[in-house]
């Protein structure tokens, strides 16, 4: 693992070789705020050593890096899910590789399900906690030491401060966001109607297929990670229709402007890096 991850970092360093501040991974539709960077140099997936090359639609497979909101950013135009196929530790890599570049931040963004009765399509949501316990986990196998202990903490996987700038920066853009506990679900299929009850039962608001795996090792590698979720859809069962993806990527597409604005306030805000 620690090869692959030094191929991906170095080859990454051969394209951009400044100090990065924040790295965003952009989930279904999201992507175009990959667009608003400034002077990118992007980088193919299928040219950086070990990275697949993602397959699903809204989910491009290139690396953004670039200035937003006055801060150098890394973007993922696109990554790799479970339902992929790819073991876990190929979801995660890009993290391992971020943190190995030494940038102390992560936004993790996702399209999702709602749960909770007020979360509705096209409503932005703070992850503010996750239930991963149905993932295979993520940092099973030999411990990386050099980027965390085998024993990982996860009382707070999503920054609380970070989580504070993102409440002050929807105020300041007077953008709704809500708050909630994302739980990650395998995929690729939707969820039935009985399962969202059960894990409406667990304490879940949201539902997706991604973010679970990135955060435990961004949390692991002590990186400080901001969730941000885009309701697309009432989780199954809940809403008037069957699921689609395209609807889906509709929802994303609508919403994006917002979602646009948001990050790029709070990237404008980031505090200092805790010193690790
Ligand atoms: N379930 C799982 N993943 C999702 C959903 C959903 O309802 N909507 C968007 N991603």
């Amino acid at each position: 693992m620690y090869t692959k991850i030094n191929e991906a970092t170095q080859y990454i360093q051969t394209r951009f070789e400044g100090q990065i501040d924040i790295a965003i991974i952009l989930g279904s539709g999201l992507g175009p705020l990959a667009n608003e960077i400034e002077n990118p140099v992007i980088i193919d997936y299928a040219d950086i050593p070990h990275f697949p090359v993602s397959t699903i639609p809204g989910h491009d497979g290139q690396l953004y890096i670039g200035q937003l909101s006055g801060k150098t950013v890394c973007a993922m135009k696109g990554r790799f899910h479970y339902y992929e196929g790819h073991d876990m530790d190929i979801v995660s890599l890009p993290v391992r590789v971020f943190s190995k570049l030494n940038i102390p931040f992560l936004i993790v963004t996702n399209a999702c399900g709602g749960i909770r009765d007020d979360l509705f399509p096209g409503q932005i949501t703070l992850i503010t906690d996750h239930i991963g316990f149905n993932a295979p986990s993520v940092l099973r196998g030999p411990n990386l030491d050099e980027f965390g202990p085998r024993f990982k903490d996860m009382t707070e996987v999503y920054s609380k401060r970070l989580g504070a700038i993102a409440k002050e920066a929807a105020t300041k853009t007077d953008i709704s966001m809500s708050e909630g506990v994302y739980c990650f679900f395998k995929g690729p299929m939707f969820e039935t109607p009985a399962e969202i009850r059960a894990l409406k039962c667990i304490g879940a608001d949201m539902v997706g297929m991604s973010t679970v795996p990135e955060a435990i090792v961004a949390r692991h590698s002590g990186m400080e990670t901001l969730g941000i979720s885009l309701v697309t859809n009432k989780a199954a069962g809940l809403g008037a229709s069957e699921l689609n993806h395209i609807e889906v990527m509709e929802a994303a597409k609508e919403a994006e402007k917002n979602l646009v604005t948001l990050t790029k306030e709070i990237i404008e805000n980031l505090p200092e890096p805790i010193a690790q």
